[in-house]
């Protein structure tokens, strides 16, 4: 999971879908890292208000600590799943392995994940929904990908 800051979106995401990988007994078989593609607030954790809304909806945003995108990490990961298209840029644009995390969101696919750090509260509740449901989807294919 890629964002800018590691501090709202992909942090986010990779709660949400660790929990649903955890729920779905996929959490042996699929490893989810997170990381943004700008060093600012490295080794810092998740925005205040992305941790609120997180725990308020019963997930643990205590473990978070940010980290930079390194280039490096790209062969050892088999999905790399940018939160909107500036972010898809940096990566390096669609391949075999890296994606938009929106393509698979049942609802829109292919749209960004707004940033929320400029904004408000609301914000990071809309991007929580879009999360949520987008990695419900996620494990459903990596549900069937993985079945023995
Ligand atoms: P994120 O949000 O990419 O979802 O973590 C941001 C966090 C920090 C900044 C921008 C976006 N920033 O400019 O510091």
């Amino acid at each position: 999971m890629v964002c800018l800051g590691n501090i709202c979106r992909s942090p986010m995401a990779h709660v949400v879908l660790e929990d649903r990988l955890a729920e779905a007994g996929l959490d042996d078989r699929v490893v989810v890292h997170s990381s943004g593609t700008g060093d600012w607030h490295v080794g810092r954790p998740m925005d205040q208000r992305a941790a609120a809304v997180l725990t308020d909806a019963g997930y643990d945003a205590s473990r978070h600590r940010a980290r930079q995108y390194d280039e490096s990490w790209m062969d050892a990961h088999d999905l790399v799943l940018a939160m909107d298209h500036d972010n898809l840029a940096d990566l390096g644009g669609r391949s075999t392995r890296v994606a938009l995390f929106r393509d698979f969101d049942p609802e829109d696919a292919g749209e960004d994940v707004p940033d929320p750090y400029y904004g408000g509260s609301d914000g990071f509740a809309s991007v929580l929904a879009m999360v949520e449901r987008t990695s419900d989807a996620l494990v459903a294919e990596l549900s069937d990908l993985l079945r023995d």
